[in-house]
């Protein structure tokens, strides 16, 4: 696997550069123009893998998707009922979203799916998707997760639903917010004659609601309960034609480069800025960031902005509260930017960050102390002593698989006092395949090298 070696950065970055498609949108958009009825049509910027294992899923299940450019998707829909048993597991392969999603899809199937994922997935959490999904019928099993009490784990077998028998209704309760147990939630509720109600302790990313009602599908929100009540409805979902905004979590890394590299200026272009997504930016405000959101329109009730960033003098914050669920993949890069603060920043009420792709808590801890940065970690959150001047310690770290762990330790890496290597990158193309030619367009130097062996020029060939 390539390791990165990022350099410290010597001039400015400067330049205005596209991000990937938003990584929870393309989710959306593929899966739903899956089940709807006739040619979708999806355009972005080429897929990371995440998005890929969503894809690949719905070949399984027989959909005809065609790609004609590395930025376009044809997807032949099948109907809400016209997915075909797969002929082996599919495999979610890093992406929760992926896993999560596809269980309320598959809860309503005739046929039995068994999901799986890689080493990393086949740790996280699943009862709080498997638990309202059986609750309205599904059946759903995992693997009993010796760690923690109460707990399944995949390999997950969904299904069948046996005919004549549907999923029923179902008002629910999410003990912690979670964009994708909602989504799947609402996903199975297409499949149920009665509502879904779902009521959530703070509201998470609301893309599947926008994406559904653009589509015609009779859903409701007030604060942070949705219903979508199916009476009335043709039970059609109609083809999709969407071009997919830039995805903001990409975009808060180079944003946050710009803060902490003097002289920068820094803009990513068309990035969706869903203001259940925009946690990085008020936690960047409130740092005293240099930023500026231009708006660009709207794609399937999406809002699109260009963002700009400079760099900026930071002071310490503190993250907690409902602006965790709106920054939640953005903390590990908040961490970088508490790291040039002046003063100790304090993130709480994170305990979520626990189980993403890595325990994220203790892998930023592992990440920031490498580079000589002093933090404590809690248990739902830790503490930044922030340096606001003077090189970090140049380091070597390990991704830990994370593709969030990675960016944010390459772009620590662009203030330190030598050349810092963050091992096994390979994982950034989980969300953000060209992230280093990205970095490098706007004027850092970045290698990318197989293991301890020459450095090269190194590239997106080499899938960091
Ligand atoms: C996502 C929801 C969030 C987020 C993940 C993507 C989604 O997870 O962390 O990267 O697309 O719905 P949770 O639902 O577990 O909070």
């Amino acid at each position: 696997m390539p390791d990165l070696v990022i350099h410290p950065a010597t001039k400015p970055l400067f330049g205005s550069v596209p991000v990937p498609a938003d990584k929870s949108i393309t989710h959306r958009a593929i899966l739903l123009a899956g089940i709807a009825s006739g040619r979708s049509r999806i355009r972005g910027a080429a897929l990371g893998e995440d998005n890929r294992a969503t894809l690949a899923a719905l070949r399984a299940f027989g959909i005809r998707i065609e790609e004609p450019s590395p930025t376009e998707m044809l997807i032949e829909g099948a109907g809400l009922l016209g997915l075909q048993a797969p002929a082996a597991p599919i495999d979610c392969g890093n992406s929760g979203t992926t896993m999560r999603l596809l269980a309320g899809v598959l809860a309503a199937q005739r046929f039995v799916t068994r999901l799986i994922g890689d080493a990393s997935l086949s740790r996280r959490p699943m009862e709080r998707v498997a638990r309202p999904l059986r609750m309205r019928g599904a059946r759903i099993e995992g693997n009993l997760d010796p760690r923690r009490v109460g707990e399944i784990t995949a390999p997950l077998d969904i299904g069948p639903l046996p005919a004549p028998h549907t999923l029923c209704g179902i008002e629910y309760e999410l003990p912690v917010a979670s964009a994708q147990v909602k989504s799947a939630l609402l996903l199975s509720g297409l499949y149920a004659p009665e509502a879904t109600y779902v009521r959530e302790p703070i509201v998470s990313r609301d893309h599947t609601e926008r994406m559904l009602s653009a589509l015609g599908v009779p859903l409701r929100t007030a604060g942070a309960m949705v219903e979508l009540d199916p009476s009335g409805w043709s039970g059609e979902l109609p083809a999709l034609d969407v071009e997919v905004p830039g995805d903001i979590s990409a975009a808060s890394f180079l944003i946050a480069a710009a803060q902490i590299v003097p002289g920068s200026h820094v803009t990513a272009r068309r990035v969706g800025v869903n203001p259940t997504r925009t946690g990085f930016l008020e936690a960047l405000r409130g740092m005293e960031g240099v930023f500026a959101v231009e708006a660009r329109g709207e794609e399937m009730g999406e809002p699109i902005g260009d963002v700009h960033g400079g760099a900026a003098a930071l002071r310490a914050t503190r993250v907690g509260g409902e602006v965790v669920a709106r920054a939640i993949d953005e903390l590990p890069i908040l961490c970088v930017l508490a790291a040039r603060a002046r003063g100790v920043t304090e993130v709480r009420d994170a305990a979520e960050l626990r189980v993403k792709e890595s325990d994220r808590i203790a892998a930023m801890a592992r990440v920031l102390r490498a580079f000589g940065v002093a933090c404590e970690e809690r248990p739902d959150g830790m503490l930044i002593e922030g340096r606001e001047e003077g090189a970090f310690t140049a380091a070597e770290v390990e991704s830990e698989g994370d593709h969030r762990v990675a960016m944010a330790a390459a772009v620590l890496g662009l203030c330190a006092d030598g050349p810092s290597r963050v091992r096994d990158a390979a994982c950034i193309a989980t969300s953000f395949p060209r992230f280093v030619g990205t970095l490098r367009a706007l004027g850092a130097t970045i290698e990318v090298t197989s293991d301890g062996g020459a450095e090269s020029g190194g590239g997106e060939g080499a899938k960091a």
